[in-house]
């Protein structure tokens, strides 16, 4: 049988190591999907130092790939939301067939290219959107399909995991460890996108999506990022038995779908907690299978490129296939996606790790105690240190029970409008993940 000809749009990291693994494991991967896979055209904006592209031919320019008549696959490496867009769509009405590893793009107008895809009777395949090098998009669309998915949780940033640890074990400053991040090529064009969540919240985007059968909702997501995290609320957590993590969650709920990223105290002993450096991990709990764990590089030239060529041998083997029978982009039936909505961040319950830092007084800590009570806000365990020298507050370190966000909100609101606190309360929210 004839190779399948591939075009690849983008020569960076990913592309750069999609093309070399696609060259060194050739005969592998042509076992596997039955057909040879042939890079038929590079398109590139400069050389990658790690790739002899000898013999293959490029282009400056990513639409001629998509408009390339020997191609049927079109890889997007390129990024971003506003080429790629065009790109993809174009490749589509074209006829091709689509691996994309933009997690951005799928997560902002995914619900379009699908249908798009769908029209045209074309696969889009974004394995590699999600956690690089780990096969969690499969896992939950074909290996987890007799569930009910209760909760997905995951670290999905590699660069943002890397620098807590880095700051946890070895005192590093947070911008030393971010343009280490950057050198090793981890971390977004816009750090931003790493530090403030939004990176994972495209990916969570992707995973709530899969998991439950609802549309892609990137804009209802709760993203908030670990650049205000400190290292006494590091040491505090440690102390209590709990590691912070910026974790992605979402979570099926009789009201709706909790859709958050965030720092998250979670105990020290679960593994997902010893996930560390730019490891990523997703755990998934099904009604049937109860709690399982997916682990691994979530970025770099080769782990995302694994799962790139993985999907282009899943298109290969499905391109000749009836697309009605096809594994559906979002693992649901298009036609039984789900209205559940995405709450807002007020209406998702979870624990909290507080800290208030007080006048060291008489009362106040009855004063607080009596503001959570009046709430209905249950306190797991307590904490008070001594004075700290320079300034002589009193800081007041509490875990509250499981209780409704907008309950949290409104204690903190009276607790900082408390004479003997200070400054502004600390809130960190608590996953026991069990
Ligand atoms: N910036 C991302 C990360 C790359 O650090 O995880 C992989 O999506």
């Amino acid at each position: 049988m004839k190779p399948v000809k591939v075009g690849i749009c983008g020569l960076g990291t990913v592309g750069g190591g999609t093309f070399n693994v696609l060259k060194r494991n050739a005969e592998e991967i042509a076992r596997r999907a039955g057909r040879g896979i042939e890079v038929a055209q590079i398109a590139l904006r400069s050389q990658n130092p790690h790739c002899d592209i000898t013999g293959t031919a490029t282009s400056s320019d990513v639409f001629a790939v998509a408009s390339n008549p020997e191609i049927d696959i079109v890889i997007e490496l390129i990024g971003g939301y506003t080429i790629a867009r065009d790109l993809v769509l174009q490749a589509i009405d074209n006829g091709k067939h689509v691996v994309t590893a933009n997690k951005a793009l799928i997560a902002v107008h995914g619900n379009e290219i699908f249908a798009r895809a769908r029209a045209k009777g074309v696969i889009v395949a974004f394995e590699a959107a999600v956690a690089g090098g780990i096969p969690v998009i499969k896992a939950i669309r074909e290996g987890l399909s007799a569930n009910r998915i209760n909760w997905v949780a995951g670290i999905i940033n590699g660069t943002g995991n890397f620098i807590l640890t880095e700051m946890r074990e070895k005192g590093r400053t947070f911008p030393d460890v971010l343009a280490e991040a950057q050198a090793l090529g981890y971390a977004e064009a816009d750090p931003t996108f790493d530090v403030e969540g939004i990176d994972a919240a495209h990916k969570l985007t992707i995973l709530a999506s899969i998991a439950f059968g609802i549309p892609l909702q990137f804009d209802k997501a709760y993203t908030e990022g670990i650049t205000r995290l400190t290292t006494a609320d590091v040491n505090y957590a440690e102390a209590l038995g709990y590691r912070i993590k910026h974790l992605g969650v979402a979570r099926s709920t009789a009201e709706g779908i909790e859709l958050r990223v965030h720092p998250t105290l979670i105990p020290a002993d679960r593994l997902i907690a010893n996930v560390n450096g730019v490891m990523n991990a997703v755990m998934v709990n099904g009604d049937a299978v109860g709690s399982t764990l997916y682990y691994g590089a979530g970025a770099g030239m080769e782990p995302t490129a694994s799962a790139v060529v993985a999907d282009l041998v899943d298109v290969v083997r499905a391109m000749t296939s009836d697309p009605e029978n096809r594994v559906p982009h979002l693992a649901f039936q298009p036609d039984s996606l789900s209205a559940h909505p995405i709450l807002p961040i007020e209406a998702c319950e979870s624990a909290y790790y507080l800290r208030i830092q007080a006048k060291d007084h008489p009362g106040v800590l009855a004063q607080v105690a009596s503001i959570l009570s009046e709430r209905g806000i249950n306190i797991e365990s307590i904490m008070q240190k001594e004075a700290e020298e320079q300034d002589g507050l009193v800081p007041i370190i509490l875990l509250t029970h499981r209780v409704v966000e907008r309950r949290i909100d409104d204690a903190i609101a009276a607790l900082e409008a408390l004479e003997g606190v200070n400054d502004k309360v600390v809130r960190i929210r608590v996953e026991q993940l069990s």
